[in-house]
């Protein structure tokens, strides 16, 4: 048995709106995984809040972390080592976890690493297939980190045991498709994270109504836009004179006093807007599949073909995307992986998790760590 597989690392994740901490033995074992949301302060405000989310982290990272470690049932002197993102995210939200995470290092004596956000959603398909028993998923994937900040598709291949190789494929030019979704229910006068409501209320509109047509990019064709779509959507709300609906939920829910449930937000959603709902997420969801497996093709046409298909961040707990690539991916006989909802939004048991074949290969990051808010996948940290 390999003399580090027991190791325990701490993950602390504060990138964005999210607070957490994890314990993760051999980054297969999840012995904790503590997530403190934001949503409710940003809520408000129909997005993230930067200096707000600062306040929070502040506020939660040490509860969190505690909690972490009760759950876990380990205190932080059997840890053996501290992992923490690094960037890409909001500098002041990353410098939280960073420098709480060089305290606790020093306090316990024991290493500490940096880790790419990114590279923790990717970890977070493993994560998933090994904390269910399952075998690795072969390589090289080509993964779509879908979320709230990241829209990317990526090549991913193994080298050794221990090391990993990044590629990135292409990225979205503007707003991120959660990012998209969470703008669209804003505009439609719908609470925030527009994502969840979205998806959910999509099922009881026409997919088909409002045409959108293909989302068209000059340049890298695994490239990604929405701000056109949002556009788009807005658009359509004024053409078809949605506005005075959208007033009308936006006082409704002022009245209420609280955030409306999924069966009240369909009643207050005129069956134009629920049919404009299903159809922006049928663009969104095809946008998507059809760059995944153009990304496929590409490669493949290269003589790379991928041997798996990863999906993760907060939008890959889309039903429709999911169903989507499984579709595609089973007529291509590609095996497709997603981790559970609890492992595709943002968590630290990912964040230790990619820190531990960095662990075993000796990386450590010395007391200099800093946040890199634009931090690139293929960057050391
Ligand atoms: O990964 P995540 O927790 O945070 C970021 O790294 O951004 O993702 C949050 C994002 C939000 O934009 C949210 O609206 C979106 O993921 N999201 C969804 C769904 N669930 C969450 N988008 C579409 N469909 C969903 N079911
Ligand atoms: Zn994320």
């Amino acid at each position: 048995m390999n003399a580090m597989a027991g190791a325990l690392i701490l993950g602390l994740e504060t990138s964005c709106d999210e607070t957490a901490a994890a314990v993760v033995e051999a980054g297969r074992r999840i012995l904790s995984n503590v997530v403190l949301s934001q949503v409710p302060v940003h809520q408000l405000y129909g997005g993230v809040v930067p200096e707000l989310a600062s306040r929070e982290h502040l506020r939660g990272v040490v509860p969190i972390v505690r909690q972490a470690l009760e759950r876990a049932g380990r205190p932080l002197a059997q840890m053996d080592a501290v992992a923490v993102t690094c960037g890409p995210g909001l500098a002041g939200a990353l410098l939280v976890g960073i420098a709480y995470a060089k305290a606790l290092a020093g306090a316990a004596g024991i290493p500490l690493l940096g880790v790419n956000h990114l590279e923790g959603h990717l970890h977070a398909v493993l994560l998933e297939e090994r904390s269910q028993g399952r075998p690795d998923p072969s390589f090289p994937a080509v993964a779509l980190v879908v979320s709230g900040g990241h829209t990317q598709l990526m090549r991913l291949e193994r080298h050794g045991e221990h090391d990993f190789r990044y590629r990135l494929l292409g990225h979205t030019r503007d707003d991120a498709a959660g990012e998209a979704y969470d703008k669209v229910a804003k505009l439609l006068g719908l609470g925030y994270p527009g994502g969840p409501l979205l998806d959910q209320l999509s099922i009881h509109g026409n997919p088909e109504a409002v045409r959108f047509g293909r989302i068209h990019l000059k340049g890298n064709p695994l490239d990604f836009s929405f701000s056109g779509l949002k556009t788009a959507v807005l658009r359509h709300v004024q053409a078809a004179g949605l506005e005075s609906g959208i007033a009308t939920r936006r006082r409704a829910v002022a009245e209420l006093g609280r955030a409306p449930s999924l069966h009240e937000w369909g009643l207050l959603c005129e069956p134009a807007t629920l049919d404009l709902i299903a159809s922006f997420q049928a663009a969104v969801v095809a946008d998507l599949a059809q760059r995944t497996f153009a990304a496929v093709e590409q490669l493949t046409a290269a003589g790379d073909p991928p041997a798996s298909l990863f999906l993760t961040g907060g939008v890959a707990a889309n039903r429709a995307l999911r169903r989507r690539l499984q579709a595609e991916a089973d007529r291509r006989g590609l095996g497709l992986f997603a981790p559970a909802l609890a492992l595709c939004t943002d968590n630290a048991a990912m964040i230790a998790a990619a820190a531990y074949p960095r662990f075993c290969r000796g990386e450590r990051a010395g007391a200099a760590l800093a946040a890199s808010p634009q931090l690139a996948l293929d960057a050391a940290p």
